[in-house]
């Protein structure tokens, strides 16, 4: 099988991992990867956005199969695109990415099927949206409710932060188009997990659970970022949560969609916060988490080729997951300054100690390789992932494999996976 994978960051490097482990890939390319991706792949300067080029590529060089890793394109319509040129494609279409793409969408439809989640109004205009928050309930969330790279939501502490936030959002478009429309959300409490799952449309296979570590800072201070580390399982993804969520949020998810006409192929993402009333929906994503993937994919045991083919020909039922009994731990590598302002172009070293191990990984986030070197290209440069017995072990491993790599201004919090000591 030939095979194209779309995206550049440690998700897309996790994925071509898995894929390169298939028996059934022949040949794998991925536009644009990264260094690190490009000792797995062919790698080609086509941007994930440039649907035409995408699509010319892989008539061009007989793709059997393309896999979308980022939400963008997912957004935009390459799954359609690719689809229209006889290319079978792993991924939402745009009709069903719109779960990701507008929060607003996907608050409409939880209420609408009575999927439990936080209680929400949607707005277009600014001074509705204002005269609701001088009458709700203080902290309040605020959300962009189109894509906005993770950042577009903003927790507000009283009136003055959330007139200010809503002004942001709403008319300074500080998260540009995205900030057309804003959802007003309740404020909860609780853990985060993360759960992935595989959808044919119709039946869903529920990945092993994880938690991610958007903020920048040890002790969950500083910014919000895309992630800066994240452990699977989740010792809080307790078989009571799992009954819960199964009967109320995950098969009847890919059912709202279905009834809506918008039938979803693909990776459903939820991001769930574990409140006092019970498990709750926080948001949809139409793809892997980043750097989720990082830690599930290398504990699944199933052929990912089979598993993507059964979700794009619709016999997910005959496929069963399996996962190693197990735990990974990820910590991303980042250019000191993230998520705000950093620098790009140090030169990393110690790769090497990663070549052919089985037990831990150096997934390219923002590298490129120039001249022979591998050199930093991004605020997430890399996701070092060990696995473990337990997840103390793999946690352990982790850091220590981070020792392993050096360039100029390496940032990492150091307290992934410290909640596990709470469990
Ligand atoms: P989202 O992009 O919707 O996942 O939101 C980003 C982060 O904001 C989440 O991971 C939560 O930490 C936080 N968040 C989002 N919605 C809420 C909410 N209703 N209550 C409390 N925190 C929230
Ligand atoms: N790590 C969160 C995300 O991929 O959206």
């Amino acid at each position: 099988m030939r095979v194209l994978i779309v995206g550049g960051g440690g998700r897309e490097h996790a994925i071509a991992l898995s894929v390169a482990k298939s028996s059934r890939a022949d040949k794998i390319y991925c536009a644009p990867g990264n260094a690190g991706i490009s000792e797995v792949a062919e790698c080609v300067a086509i941007g994930a956005m440039e649907f035409d080029k995408l699509t010319e590529f892989a008539v061009a060089n007989k793709i059997d199969f393309c896999i979308v890793g980022m939400d963008d394109p997912l957004v935009g319509g390459l799954v359609d695109k690719m689809e229209a040129v006889g290319i079978r494609t792993f991924g939402p279409r745009k009709n069903a990415a719109i779960l990701e793409g507008s929060k607003a969408f996907s608050k409409d439809l939880m209420k609408k099927y009575g999927i439990p989640t936080a209680s929400y109004e949607n707005f277009d205009d600014y001074d509705k949206a204002l005269a609701y928050l001088e009458k709700a309930d203080m902290p309040i969330v605020l959300k962009a409710d189109g894509l906005a790279l993770g950042k577009g939501v903003l927790i507000c502490n009283n009136l003055e932060e959330a007139k200010a936030g809503a002004r942001q959002i709403m008319l300074d478009k500080k998260f540009g188009e995205a900030g057309s429309r804003m959802v007003i959300e309740e404020f909860m409490t609780g853990r985060e997990v993360s759960v992935l799952s595989f959808t044919d449309g119709k039946t869903i296979r529920i990945m092993t659970s994880a938690q991610d570590h958007k903020r920048a800072g040890d002790g969950d201070t500083g910014l919000n970022t895309g992630g800066m580390g994240t452990f699977s399982p989740s010792p809080f993804y307790t078989e009571e949560v799992d009954k819960f969520c199964k009967e109320h949020i995950y098969q009847a998810t890919v059912d709202a969609m279905r009834s809506e006409g918008r039938e979803f192929k693909g990776v459903i993402f939820f991001g769930l916060m574990l409140t006092p009333k019970g498990p709750r929906v926080l948001e949809y994503n139409a793809r892997f988490g980043d750097p989720e993937a990082q830690v599930v994919l290398p504990r699944m045991k199933n052929d990912i080729l089979d598993v993507m083919e059964a979700c794009v020909d619709g016999h997910l039922d005959d496929v069963e997951l399996e996962f190693e009994d197990n735990a990974a731990v990820c910590v991303v590598l980042a250019s000191d300054g993230y998520p705000v302002k950093y620098e790009k172009g140090k030169e990393i070293k110690g790769l090497e100690a990663f070549k052919g191990k089985s037990d831990m990984f150096c997934f390219h986030a923002g590298t490129k390789l120039e001249g022979g070197k591998v050199l930093t290209n991004g605020g997430r440069v890399l996701g070092i992932t060990a696995k473990g017995a337990n997840l103390k072990a793999a946690r352990a491993k982790a850091y220590e494999a981070t020792e392993l790599i050096d360039f100029d201004g390496k940032y990492m919090r150091h307290d992934i996976g410290k909640a596990i000591d709470e469990a």
